[in-house]
């Protein structure tokens, strides 16, 4: 069962700690949002996940992390200057101001009037100077997709690394977006980060590529958790595509306020390669881009049999961190009636992507031992190096408990009396909340056994 509504998602948010509106104490800054102790960590999970199968788990793919602020020439090359644009309209009446294609029945949505302007292209990007005279010229943009920065620094990887095509060059970072109107929570905000894997193919291979890459992102949001029953694929219509795009696959995915896209494949082709070479001759520039003077087109590759020179294909997997979280929160809220009649609210999350592993909970808060113990042994999980692991230690026991099973705590280790008498304590399933008692020697290995295994 997902979330009811994403007003359930929000108010657990802020209540447990995961998300705050951003710029709160002074009235918020809209489309801006801030992870709190559990959300930090429940993204990091997610990042790490998305990092582990895409560099770690392949031989074919390395990882960078490049410069937010970006030269306004590598947005002119990539096309963002001229066309990264949504269609603006101004209510006359109202005077609010909305995306064209959000519009219904060509309706201002606060005032109900149909008297707008004609829609108008608004550029996305943020814009901020650089240096200490701000004399309008010298400015760069805050990127507004992380992958530009993976195409400019192409050459680097490619001749500081053994790789040859088909590889790929992975980044998770921030990217910006003045949205018209950012709205949905989490969902479109101003500043949010992407996981995005730039897969370079040879021309000819790329639809193989394609759709391999689609299988194999779709298969990696089932492995997090996600229903398939919420998930629907888009092929994006030729007229909606990317300027880049000869063919883009969505994953859309059910969030609570609708059929949404959560990840984007695309076949850029080798426009953006291309784009950035033809810049570089423009610009007369050789240094640090090709060691090959020979090559015609300076971001290409030489094919080893052929020797002939050619700009690779890019297939591009493109997933939002915040949209993920988004649907991970909503995939693992579930209320669940218990047998006393009252209900419990649970964050049923595959335990690595759990923001805490496991809390250990001392039945007396004023009880020294007990809390010497709980110490001791949330030391030992702690070094096993799975994720946080914390002393709960607020002396309500079934506050405790449910407390961790609303953020989604896998495993509640309680320490009583008996632990004192016979070495053993009582170990708390979230999901069946069945309880059975283990040797305190036995539970780090059961703590391991049950944490790594998705
Ligand atoms: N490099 C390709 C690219 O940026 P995109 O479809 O514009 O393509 C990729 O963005 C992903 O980034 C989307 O699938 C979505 O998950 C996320 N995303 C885009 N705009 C966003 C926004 N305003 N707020 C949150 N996430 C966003």
């Amino acid at each position: 069962m997902t979330a009811k509504t994403m007003e359930e998602l929000v108010a657990l948010c802020k209540r447990r700690g995961f998300i705050f509106q951003s710029n709160e104490i002074y009235g918020g800054l809209q489309g801006l949002y801030d992870y709190g102790p559990l959300g930090i960590e429940l993204k990091n999970n997610l990042k790490k996940a998305w990092w582990s199968s895409m560099v770690y788990e392949r031989d074919d793919v390395e990882g960078i992390d490049a410069s937010i602020l970006t030269h306004p020439k590598v947005l002119k090359q990539s096309g963002h200057e001229d066309t990264f644009s949504d269609p603006l309209v101004d209510c006359r009446d109202c005077k609010s101001r909305w995306r064209a294609d959000h519009l219904k029945e060509g309706k201002c949505p606060s005032c109900q009037s149909d008297n707008l302007t004609d829609p108008r292209p608004f550029n996305l990007m943020f814009k901020t100077s650089v240096g200490p005279i701000d004399d309008g010229n010298s400015f760069a943009y805050l990127r507004p997709e992380t992958a530009q920065q993976i195409f400019v620094n192409f050459k680097n990887v490619l001749d500081s690394t053994p790789h040859h095509l088909p590889f790929g060059i992975a980044q998770i970072g921030k990217a910006f977006r003045n949205e018209i109107t950012p709205r949905n929570f989490i969902f479109r905000v101003r500043e949010f980060e992407q996981m995005e894997l730039e897969f370079f193919v040879e021309e000819g291979t790329d639809e193989h590529w394609h759709k391999l890459w689609t299988d194999l992102r779709l298969q990696w949001w089932f492995e997090q958790g996600v229903n398939k029953e919420n998930i629907e694929i888009l092929n994006v219509p030729s007229d909606e595509l990317a300027h880049y795009s000869k063919a883009t696959i969505d994953i859309m995915y059910r969030f609570p306020h609708g059929l949404e896209e959560l990840e984007g494949i695309a076949n850029r082709t080798d426009f953006d390669l291309g784009s950035h070479s033809k810049g570089q001759s423009e610009l007369n520039i050789t240094a640090n881009v090709t060691k090959n003077k020979s090559s015609n087109s300076k971001l290409a590759v030489q094919n080893r049999e052929t020797k002939e020179w050619k700009i690779p294909y890019v297939i591009e997997p493109s997933a939002g961190v915040d949209r993920g979280v988004l649907a991970l929160l909503n995939e693992a809220y579930k209320v669940e009636k218990l047998e006393n009649g009252k209900e419990r609210t649970v964050l049923a999350f595959k335990p690595h992507l759990a923001p805490i592993k496991a809390a250990v909970i001392p039945l007396k808060r004023n009880n020294e031992q007990l809390v010497k113990l709980a110490a001791d042994l949330k030391s030992l999980l702690q070094k096993k190096k799975l994720g946080r692991v914390v002393v709960e230690n607020s002396g309500n026991i079934g506050k405790s408990y449910r407390r961790h099973d609303e953020i989604g705590t896998p495993l509640c280790i309680t320490i009583d009396f008996e632990t004192i008498e016979n070495n053993t304590a009582t170990i708390r399933n979230r999901d069946t909340m069945q309880q059975h008692r283990l040797k305190l020697e036995n539970i780090p290995e059961f703590f391991a056994a049950n944490i790594e295994a998705n």
